[in-house]
């Protein structure tokens, strides 16, 4: 029982020596920010903007291993797939593929339900939801 907890131990100290190289912040340019409403903004910033932006407001527990494994593969692949930081800079097509995919996304699984566990504030209201929505549709229409 003894070796096992050591070995347990060990391992775990070990795996804090893995690297996982994911800046809280990246260099952004102001131009290439979103501009949404400000109501609007403040939901995605309380919501989304941890994996969907150049600013993320890592938890102390997400820099041991494995947690950190998980929240800064989160943050990678959010940045990757959509990055309101960068927002100014996408062509008209991807900004419309993903407001046409946000509505679905708030619906079933943004955000992620892990996050959700330790970010309550986090959580969207049915009112929150409405907005983003609305808000989804009508910048879709604009583009269009
Ligand atoms: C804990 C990190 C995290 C948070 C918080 C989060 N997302 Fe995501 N999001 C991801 C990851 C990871 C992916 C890519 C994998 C997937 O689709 O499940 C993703 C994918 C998406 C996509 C699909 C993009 C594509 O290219 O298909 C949309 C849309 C999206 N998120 C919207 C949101 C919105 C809106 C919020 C806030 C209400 C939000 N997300 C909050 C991590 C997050």
């Amino acid at each position: 029982m003894k070796k096992i907890s050591i070995f347990v131990l060990l391992v775990l100290i070990g795996m804090q020596f893995v690297p996982m190289d994911v800046p809280a912040e990246v260099p952004t340019k102001a131009d290439d920010v979103l501009k949404a409403p400000e109501e609007v903004h403040a939901i995605l910033k309380r919501a989304c903007f941890d994996c969907h932006s150049n600013h993320t407001d890592f938890p102390w527990y997400s820099s041991i291993a494995p947690v950190s494994w998980f929240t800064k593969m989160h943050v990678k692949e959010g940045r990757e797939h959509m990055n309101f930081s960068i927002w100014a800079s996408y062509d008209d097509e991807k900004k419309l593929k993903y407001l046409e995919k946000i509505p679905k996304a708030i619906k079933s699984k943004m955000p992620l339900p892990s996050y959700l566990i330790m970010h309550k504030e986090a959580k969207l209201s049915d009112d929150d939801k409405k907005l983003l929505t609305e808000w989804a549709s009508e910048a879709a229409f604009d583009l269009e």
